[in-house]
């Protein structure tokens, strides 16, 4: 009865808020795009980078004359950026400043358990947690936010998120002058009252929050002024819930050159690539001088909610410094395959907020890995629109009900859209932090369902343990 009922609601939402969604009143581009700050670390005397991250509550300005309740990391909403090495030593003070206890969460880092920030890993208020390692992963655009069993759907919502940018050396050979040619773009529907404060109801669909409004990096409406030829845009899916279809309004096409979890062997050229909640996709664009245009999400069959909408209007300089053109070869890493006699693990996703019939349960190990493993992970959805990510490992998706993945798919990833009626399977590679006591997570990235129990837990043990 209750499943029933639940369909009535999607379809019931889906006149409204389904595909046909467009942006509430008409965007006029009036505010100038935020760039988060870049964090400085201090940098001690062995080398080790040291970031202070400060939770903390406060108002943020989203329109003209009004006031919004948020919660923001070293500012009243989202967090800085942070930018490292690989082979980079990193510690942090992640100091809690929120009435409540939070946690921080380093999504798409290969680490320690004990370092990963996940549920197990609480900051009480007023407390500083301490997280330190070396990262041992080529460059990626991750990224951070709480992870508080039954609370990071609010927590996140409320602002609590910030990117953390790996570089090598071949991330250098792109476009790198963060800011100027390398601009993060951080995706997020939101849903306010009449007056500014933020509708709150992370129930609100069976998918959980699905906003009518947008804002880019925390700006409302913005616009961008780009002044390079070629501009390297690293889109995070920071929603809840809405997938988004992401393109520009003239259609043009851009270089997919990473997704999750690091760079391409080599560029792809695309139109649209769909980003689910968690999922990330660096693009290179090429702009003439003078031009206009608009990246936009269309409104397409696949997605979870996802609909016409103005992200940000990129308003190209009259004239453009010419930038180097884009290497053929992104990147040297071997892509990930399973071992030969890999094991196979199934996980069924359900509309019951439970993987394999099983909800979240802090005190339960579900799987154990070997560290280091190389395995098939097999995930079949049979009820809802999920995704899906698994915490310390890099995957690339093997097949989707046996067809290839779609291009913008292809690549090293750590989160993966698993539509209903779909089965996916991933090649899977783990971190090699064994610890047999501190579990790691895998969920569904929608997070009303990741905190309503959609979520299960691993730990990785020394080989033949
Ligand atoms: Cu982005 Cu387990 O989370
Ligand atoms: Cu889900």
């Amino acid at each position: 009865a209750i499943a029933l009922s639940l369909v009535g609601i999607a379809i019931g939402l889906a006149g409204c808020d389904g595909n046909t969604t467009t942006n509430v009143g008409e965007l006029e581009f009036t505010n100038p795009l935020h760039i988060p700050p870049l964090l400085e670390p201090t940098v001690d005397s062995e080398g080790e980078k040291r970031f202070t991250l400060t939770m903390q509550p406060g108002t943020t300005e989203f329109f003209e004359g009004k006031r919004t309740p948020t919660w923001g990391i070293n500012g009243s909403y989202l967090g800085p950026t942070i930018r490292a090495s690989r082979g980079d030593r990193v510690a942090f003070d992640v100091v809690n400043r929120l009435p409540e206890r939070s946690t921080l969460h380093w999504h798409g880092m290969l680490l320690p358990a004990k370092m990963d920030g996940g549920p197990h890993q609480m900051i009480e208020a007023g407390a500083t947690w301490k997280p330190h390692w070396t990262i041992e992963q080529p460059a990626a655009t991750t990224w951070y936010h709480p992870h508080l069993h039954g609370k990071t759907a609010l927590h996140v919502y409320r602002g609590l998120a910030g990117l953390f940018l790996i570089e090598d050396e071949e991330s250098k050979k792109l476009p790198s002058e963060y800011g100027v040619d390398d601009i993060p773009i951080v995706v997020q529907d939101k849903r306010f009252k009449g007056d500014g404060t933020f509708h709150e109801s992370m129930d609100l669909t069976p998918f959980g929050m699905l906003g009518d409004q947008i804002l880019i990096n925390g700006t409302y409406d913005p616009y961008l002024k780009i002044t390079a030829s070629q501009v390297r845009f690293r889109l995070l899916n920071g929603s809840n819930a809405r997938a988004f279809q992401i393109g520009f309004s003239d259609d043009r096409s851009f270089a997919l050159v990473g997704n999750d979890a690091g760079l391409l062997q080599e560029p792809v050229s695309l139109n649209r690539l769909l980003l689910s909640p968690g999922e990330r996709a660096e693009i290179v664009v090429e702009f003439q001088a003078g031009e206009e245009t608009i990246l936009h999400s269309f409104a397409g069959e696949d997605g979870i909610g996802n609909g016409e909408f103005d992200l940000v209007k990129i308003v190209a300089d009259r004239e453009l410094a010419a930038s180097a053109p884009l290497p053929s070869r992104l990147s040297a890493e071997p892509s990930i395959e399973a071992s030969e006699d890999a094991t196979v693990r199934k996980f069924v996703l359900t509309t019951e907020s439970a993987i394999n019939g099983k909800p979240m349960d802090m005190n339960r190990i579900d799987e154990v890995v070997p560290a280091g493993a190389r395995e098939i992970w097999e995930i079949s959805n049979r009820g809802w629109d999920h995704n899906f990510h698994i915490h310390d490992a890099v995957f690339t998706v093997l097949d989707k009900n046996g067809q290839p993945p779609a291009i913008y798919e292809r690549g090293r990833k750590d989160t993966v859209f698993v539509p209903n009626g779909t089965t996916v399977r991933v090649a899977v590679e783990f971190g090699s932090h064994p610890d047999p006591e501190t579990p790691y997570m895998y969920h569904c990235h929608l997070l009303y369902h990741e905190d309503s129990g959609m979520m299960g837990q691993f730990v990785v043990v020394e080989p033949g343990t």
